[in-house]
């Protein structure tokens, strides 16, 4: 396994050192971020949470389990490519990779799971907030991390299409008729965490919301709000469609990061609407300081039951 730190020591090493009120060694708040429908904003919106918590001061840590496409960890190598080479000073996650080339463990899990395990225990221990990437798809690693997490934020395309990957629905009384495979995995994970009084709440949002689609919105949201209470998680602010969102993966930067000194593109005022929308989603994380069943030092969860068949 290699950790990735910051290689600017001068720029970013203070900032990321410095613990967060409130915060202690060994109590990481582990974030994952999942959906199994490939293309919903993972991604995007596990990098938003790392960068804009590293502004607020907590010591943030990575992983990305997209073993093959690993988009969250080349956004972060452009990042520390880029910010030396433009003379930006911005702070860096720690980022644990499970290997040098991540994708030769895609095709084995257990192997795969040996060193995610491993990984999180180092960062739980490095950390104040861990943040986990997933694949666009179910793997055993990524139901192992679903075990972990203090918190899941599935991001979803704004679109009945995309509403199967929540459960199905009644297309008259817009009810759940079943919840999906990947709802069962979060149910399931809440439900073993619950043995070990853990919670684990589970956060909702819309993603790359079109400008004129009023009808289909309405639908949508009354849809959604009946299957939160069926299902069980909670419904987190929309984030429209907006070229600022992706236009900084080269610079391995997010809008997170964009204040007067760190502005590699322009269009300054549909920047400003986006923040917005991005310190909700900070806001609807509810993350002031430990979480509350932190007063012991945290245990990576064992997760024999990742690797269980499941219908
Ligand atoms: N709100 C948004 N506005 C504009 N573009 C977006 C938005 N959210 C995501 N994108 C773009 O959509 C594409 C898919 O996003 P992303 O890679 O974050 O999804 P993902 O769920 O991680 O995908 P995968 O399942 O393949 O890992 C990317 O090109 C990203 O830049
Ligand atoms: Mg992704």
């Amino acid at each position: 396994m290699s950790i990735f730190n910051n290689p600017i020591k001068g720029a970013l090493g203070p900032r990321h050192q410095r613990a967060a009120p409130g915060s202690s060694h060994g109590r990481a708040r582990v974030i994952v971020v999942g959906n199994e429908k490939g293309g919903a904003g993972k991604s995007t919106v596990a990098a938003l949470i790392a960068t804009a918590m590293l502004y607020q001061g907590k010591r943030v840590s990575v992983i990305d389990l997209d073993l093959r496409q690993q988009s969250l960890s080349r956004l972060l190598a452009n990042r520390r490519r880029w910010l030396p080479a433009a003379g930006v000073s911005a702070p860096m996650p720690l980022e644990y990779k499970l290997a040098e080339d991540p994708a030769m463990l895609a095709d084995d899990p257990k192997a795969a799971a040996v060193l995610f395990h491993e990984a999180v225990d180092m960062a739980m221990t490095n950390s104040d907030l861990l943040i986990i990437d997933t694949p666009g798809s179910d793997t055993a690693v990524a139901r192992a991390a679903n075990l972990q997490a203090d918190q899941i934020v599935t991001p979803m395309n704004d679109s009945f299409v995309d509403f199967d990957v929540l459960g199905v629905i009644d297309p008259v009384s817009l009810r759940l008729l079943r919840p999906s495979h990947y709802a069962q995995e979060i149910l399931h994970a809440r439900a073993v965490r619950a043995e070990h009084s853990r919670r684990l709440d589970w956060l909702v949002l819309r993603n790359r919301l079109a400008g004129a689609d009023t009808n289909n919105r309405l639908r949508l949201e009354k849809a959604m709000s009946a299957l939160s209470e069926d299902i069980g998680f909670r419904i987190g602010p929309s984030l429209r469609e907006r070229v600022g969102y992706r236009e900084m993966f080269p610079f391995g930067l997010t809008l997170a990061d964009v204040a007067a000194k760190v502005k590699p593109g322009a269009s300054a005022g549909a920047r400003q609407a986006a923040r917005e929308e991005v310190n909700a989603l900070m806001a609807s994380l509810q993350i002031p300081g430990p979480a509350p069943e932190s007063t012991q030092p945290r245990r990576v969860l064992e997760s024999p039951a990742a690797f269980e068949e499941r219908p």
